[in-house]
């Protein structure tokens, strides 16, 4: 059968196959650490499902405008006065099933074929590929000094006259690294002044940890919302555990976000009603939530790090948010894919090769599961690691071989 060439570049997504596989194995009674989702397990807001149970009973459940509800676009217009105190319109505003949906509209809306869209490494898993399906060019850009984090010079080395988009996800996914203030000020007004658009992913922006202040890019231009070259993306997904709603959206100039829901009625057409109103709930309710899982997540992050700092030649810089550690294996493997697969097969840990964020050597520890899982993944790993230690390993009824 024939593909078109989109189709033929598009690779699947490595998370959700290891996710597939993770789940195969459970189901065949394997007792399958999970270090490689990227799902908090806390339950969504009980506000959010009240709110979805009582509109379900209705039985009204009907497609809404494309850009979203009216509720739903003043629950992102309050949600954005209070988390980057900037008052802007529903024309500003717009739901997407998903963070990932409203990238790609965005995405879509300003890039033409053969168009350079730039982003830091390592960087998630997706922008490659969503770069790819709008014909664009992906250019990832890589620090000369194997940190997380691209000099400035760096990222604007990188920019050229077919640079559309710079896309950046901070805290990062797979890194945990919050990009500096200083840093992000001055490649915002760098691509002001080349009339460059600044996507801010900033779906993991209140899972921060030790306090950590996180600039966000309105503070980092003197323009009105509809002059700035930027578009925040954001969801409920990572905040409030509500990665199955499928709601996320897009605040950005009224012109881009008009174009944007004009291809978005076209593509899918408004997010699901229900996922919007629950959504909506949880906006608007007890944020109590939020802060319970940004402290377990913590709590989880320094059991993890204490762990592997136990682990002679592994390398691991302390992740300053989201819920991922990108750690450095490169002294047990330098193949990441070969590495992964030796952890799922000998010890039943899944975790995420680094190549897939543009970094060879590195796998991305997820610490969003129970505690229990993090040790105990942590505990096998250093086993599997360390040539010195016994033959076998016991996990309840399960021994591992080397
Ligand atoms: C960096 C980043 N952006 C966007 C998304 C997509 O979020 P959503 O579930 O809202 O589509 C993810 C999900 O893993 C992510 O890690």
């Amino acid at each position: 059968m024939s593909f078109s060439k989109i189709a033929n570049a598009t690779g699947a997504s490595v998370t959700l196959k290891l996710n597939a596989e993770a789940a195969r194995m459970r189901a065949a009674g394997d007792p399958v650490i999970h270090l490689g989702g990227g799902e908090p397990k806390s339950l969504a807001p009980a506000a959010a499902i009240a709110a979805g149970i009582a509109m379900l009973e209705t039985g009204e459940i009907r497609y809404t405008p494309a850009a979203g509800t009216p509720a739903m676009r003043d629950a992102i217009i309050a949600y954005t006065e209070q988390f980057y105190g900037r008052k802007v319109e529903r024309t500003n505003v717009m739901a997407s099933a998903g963070a990932k949906q409203a990238i790609m509209v965005g995405l879509i809306a300003l890039v033409d074929p053969g168009d350079e869209v730039v982003f830091p490494v390592p960087y998630w898993v997706s922008y490659p590929d969503m770069t790819r399906l709008t014909g664009g060019v992906p250019v990832p850009v890589r620090a000369a000094d194997g940190s997380f984090q691209p000099t400035l010079d760096e990222m604007t080395a990188a920019i050229t006259p077919r640079t559309r988009v710079v896309l950046l996800n901070s805290p990062s996914n797979p890194s945990g690294k919050v990009f500096d203030g200083d840093w992000l000020r001055g490649l915002i007004r760098y691509c002001e002044e080349r009339d460059i658009f600044v996507m801010m992913d900033d779906i993991y922006h209140r899972l921060v940890f030790d306090g950590r202040p996180v600039v966000h890019c309105y503070e980092c231009t003197d323009r009105s919302v509809d002059d700035a070259k930027l578009i925040v993306l954001n969801g409920v997904s990572k905040q409030y555990a509500m990665t199955g709603f499928r709601i996320g959206w897009a605040v950005g100039p009224a012109d881009l976000i008009k174009v944007m829901a004009n291809i978005q009625s076209h593509q899918s057409g408004g997010p699901c009603s229900l996922s919007q109103r629950a959504a909506v709930a949880a906006i608007e309710g007890a944020q109590g939530s939020v802060a319970d899982l940004c402290g377990t997540l913590e709590h989880n992050r320094d059991e993890l790090m204490t762990l592997l700092a136990d682990i002679p030649g592994l390398k691991a810089d302390v992740p300053e948010g989201t819920f991922y550690c990108f750690a450095d294996f490169r002294d047990f493997d330098s193949d990441s894919t070969r590495l992964a697969a030796r952890l799922l097969d000998k010890i039943q840990v899944v975790t995420v090769p680094g190549v897939e964020f543009g970094m060879e050597g590195f796998l991305r520890l997820s610490y969003c599961g129970p505690v229990e899982d993090v040790r105990e993944g942590a505990r096998r790993i250093k086993w599997l690691l360390d040539e010195n230690d016994t033959p076998e390993l016991r996990a309840g009824e399960k021994v591992f071989t080397r």
